[in-house]
């Protein structure tokens, strides 16, 4: 008996397109299957590109679920790139055009038809975390990919926007080493361990003079918010540059739900640093939610912890800003070394000793929950 498109429909209900991370079938993607000679089934599949970077994983998910359904003896998946219209049909439903008047004046800088800032929204159910520091070095980066791995292995959808503008790490340390595939004029971001990640990296070269960076900043972060298609993410993570500059600034114009988490380093001269990008959150009103100390101390071979950036610093900070301390992380090589290789230590050991660090931030950061916005205009007058 032939199979028919119901049946294949119904074998890969739920099955999510790796990148895209909606269902194939929700998203129209699956084409009329062929029964072929000898019992094979051939399942066609509507790519975004072809040839497509992440074919392996596609074809993976898509034959498990088939071989489940045992539709036929042998089966085979091809993937077919898709027509311009189809992806102008694709882009539409990801991200449908908006012309209505409410959301433009709801969303000053979506103000061309279809532009629209998802996180300026008022559902918007998307946490935003601006990881922040004073000082550069102290960890900002490896907290992010790793709190926003840590937060993926919760179920949670994640993003991580990599708006540090002199440094840009975070592709490498996620792996990721292609640029956002299009589909027609939406950016869809590279996914690596079930992380979405943009980054300033993927459109400026190492050649470009740092000086033209931090202006160049504020534009590229609105771009990032309205022409990429994030989906439903729980939480956008932002690796910020270090210092207190302009990106917070920008991010109190575009994300002013941001919340902001500060890492520092367990010595007093790291702290005194981050207190200061923490009175510039202060100023733009982005709610400061707690203190992640990074490099806490280090366990020798002899099993002894050495404390070798000092102590009590995270504490310090969390108590003088009136915020808790959220996690205090190990200092291990194998951090550095996961950074270095793209496999982030959350993803490669996930129950060594800092990876349940990571693990306890993500978890205290979802306890916190949503910040709620306090506008000191609107306080009762005593
Ligand atoms: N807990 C840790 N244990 C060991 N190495 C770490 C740890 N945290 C960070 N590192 C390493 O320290 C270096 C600096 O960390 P990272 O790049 O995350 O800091 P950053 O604050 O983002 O720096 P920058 O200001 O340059 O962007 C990296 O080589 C990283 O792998
Ligand atoms: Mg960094």
């Amino acid at each position: 008996m032939a199979v028919t498109k119901e049946e294949v429909e119904a074998a890969l209900n739920g099955v999510l397109e790796p990148e895209i991370r909606k269902p194939l079938v929700q998203l129209g993607l699956i084409g009329e299957p062929i029964n072929a000679w000898g019992g094979k089934l051939v399942v066609p599949i509507g790519v975004v590109a072809d040839p497509l970077p992440y074919e392996e994983a596609l074809k993976s998910v898509v034959l498990e679920a088939l071989a489940k359904a045992n539709l036929a003896s042998k089966i085979d998946v091809e993937l077919r790139g898709l027509s311009q219209s189809d992806l102008l049909r694709l882009r539409n439903l990801l991200k449908p055009p908006s012309d209505s008047e409410a959301q433009t004046v709801a969303n000053p800088i979506g103000h061309e038809q279809g532009r629209v800032n998802q996180f300026m929204e008022s559902g918007t159910k998307t946490r935003v975390l601006g990881i922040s520091s004073g000082k550069g070095g102290v960890g900002k980066s490896s907290t992010s990919v790793n709190l926003a791995i840590a937060l993926a292995k919760k179920g949670y959808e994640v993003g991580i926007l990599d708006a540090d503008v002199y440094g840009f790490s975070v592709p490498k340390m996620l792996g990721i080493s292609r640029n956002p595939l299009l589909i027609d004029d939406l950016m869809l971001p590279p996914v690596a361990y079930g992380v979405k990640c943009i980054s300033v990296g993927f459109f400026v070269s190492d050649e470009t003079p740092v000086i033209w960076r931090g202006p160049m900043l504020h534009k590229a972060l609105e771009q990032f918010l309205v022409d990429v298609y994030w989906g439903d993410l729980d939480f956008l993570l932002l690796d910020m540059p270090p210092g207190t500059g302009d990106v917070a600034l920008s991010m109190g114009q575009y994300l002013p739900k941001s919340e902001i988490l500060v890492v520092t380093t367990p010595q007093p001269a790291a702290q005194r640093v981050a207190q200061r990008s923490a009175y510039a959150a202060r100023q733009l009103k982005l709610p400061l939610r707690g203190v992640i100390e990074n490099m806490s101390w280090f366990v020798g071979d002899d099993g002894k912890k050495y404390l070798i950036f000092g102590e009590g610093g995270g504490k310090e900070l969390a108590d003088n800003l009136g915020v808790p301390l959220l996690a205090q992380i190990p200092l291990v090589s194998d951090v550095r070394v996961g950074g270095d290789d793209g496999v982030p230590i959350t993803a490669s050991a996930p129950n060594s000793e800092v990876s349940r660090a990571y693990d306890a931030l993500a978890s205290a950061v979802e306890a916190l929950g949503p910040a709620r916005v306090y506008r000191s205009e609107l306080k009762v007058r005593g």
